[in-house]
């Protein structure tokens, strides 16, 4: 019978993000048809997002999730002792940090106190710049060391993670991609709900999900809008996803003279967004860096989605999300910076239907191959078995 693991995050849903749905996937696969492999201590009693409440979310869950009541759950004294009174009440042997910066942090405390013996943290795009500060690049080596593996999901931020760790934490660095449900994002949706729901007629989509955060690149995609309608005016924008950005946003689409154009849908619960990619023609996530460097796109699991679900992809030449497209054979890398060479791409991909099809089928094989859950999840439990 294998052990029992806690996981430990501050991402998990019914919040919606990249980090919160590979946690959720780690987590249920770790636990078991039963339930009783994991146990989940998360942030946040009260919220949720899309709809639904952590308390209702969590009893449709197999396993156990226990929630701290705070919006942000940090590496404090406090946390640390309630997550190893945890792993000691549940016998919980092996942890999993959702995130491994900062909440890595607490290993020591965990073995010392919880009778964990394996520890592994997940690292994602944060992590990439916690290593290029001097103060964060320290606490990053530390955690490096009080964990048996940190995981890194692609070549960008494995390069921009390691050379913070010590030689040796270096050396224990695995690859953990996050997967597709190949089952849920599938291509053949109907697109007639969302159209219709959001008013958008029988023209091309250009969908976009993400957090509403300038790095994301939908201001390019707001402004790539004008050229696009040239070509066709019937031409769409979907925009899922909320955050500090969306007034903004909506101020340029209004400026831009798109604003009939652009539909800004809010928040969707990740499994509620199927039918989004079924009503596009073509997932667009212009992302660019920003600020020096420092905020860059880790990966970008809507990438993927999109192509399993068989769309064409256009991903910001930022971080890592180049690693989610085969340019030129599922769709292209474009410099989210550029609004006119955005629009161009999009304007190629819905002009020609039968080499976007063609896209978005090569998409779907690549995720199928190379992007699953369950492979992640095997490897995971290899790294905590040890
Ligand atoms: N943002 C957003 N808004 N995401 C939504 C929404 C919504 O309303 N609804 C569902 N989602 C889901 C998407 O379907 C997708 O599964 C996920 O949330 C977004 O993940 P990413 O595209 O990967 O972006 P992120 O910035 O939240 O995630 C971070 O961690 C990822 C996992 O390691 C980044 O560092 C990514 O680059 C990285 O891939």
């Amino acid at each position: 019978m294998p052990e029992r693991t806690l996981m430990v995050t501050n991402d998990f849903p019914p919040r919606e993000g990249g980090i919160e749905v590979f946690a959720y996937e780690m987590a249920r696969r770790l636990a078991g048809p039963d339930g009783a492999g994991v146990t989940v201590l998360a942030s946040g009693r009260r919220g949720g997002t899309a709809g639904e409440s952590p308390e209702r979310f969590d009893r449709r869950q197999p396993f156990e999730v226990v929630r701290v009541d705070t919006g942000m759950l940090l590496p404090t004294p406090k946390v640390a002792r309630r997550a190893a009174a945890l792993a000691a009440e549940r016998g919980c042997t092996r942890v999993v940090f959702g995130a491994a910066a900062p909440l890595g942090l607490m290993a020591g405390r965990l073995r010392r106190d919880g009778g964990v013996r394996r520890i592994v943290g997940l690292t994602h795009g944060h992590e990439a710049w916690w290593a290029r500060l001097p103060g964060t690049r320290q606490a990053l080596r530390r955690i490096g060391d009080g964990a048996d593996h940190l995981t890194y999901i692609g070549g960008y931020t494995r390069d921009a993670i390691a050379p913070a760790l010590s030689p040796a934490a270096r050396e224990r660095m695995v690859r953990l991609a996050p997967g597709v449900d190949t089952g849920l994002f599938r291509p053949g949706g109907d697109p007639s709900q969302v159209r219709e729901r959001h008013g958008l007629g029988e023209g091309p989509v250009v969908l976009s999900a993400s957090r509403l955060v300038p790095r994301k690149g939908v201001d390019a995609l707001i402004q790539a809008m004008p050229w696009v309608r040239a070509r066709f005016p019937e031409a769409r924008l979907l925009v899922v996803g909320d955050g500090p950005d969306r007034d903004r946003l909506r101020r340029l689409a209004e400026w831009t003279g798109v604003e009939d154009a652009v539909v800004f849908a809010g928040p969707v619960a990740h499994d509620s967004m199927p039918p989004y990619y079924a009503a596009a023609d073509v997932f667009a996530m212009p992302c660019r860096t920003r600020r020096r460097g420092f905020e860059a796109e880790g990966l970008g699991i809507v990438f993927l989605e999109a192509a399993a679900s068989g769309l064409p992809v256009l991903a910001g030449s930022s971080g890592g999300a180049p690693e989610t497209v085969a340019h030129g054979r599922t769709g292209y890398v474009v410099d989210g910076g550029d609004a006119k060479e955005v629009a161009e791409r999009i304007a190629q991909v819905v002009a020609a239907d039968s080499a976007a099809k063609a896209m978005g089928e090569a998409g779907r094989k690549r995720v199928e191959r190379a992007w699953t859950w369950d492979g992640a999840a095997e490897r995971l439990e290899r790294l905590l078995t040890g």
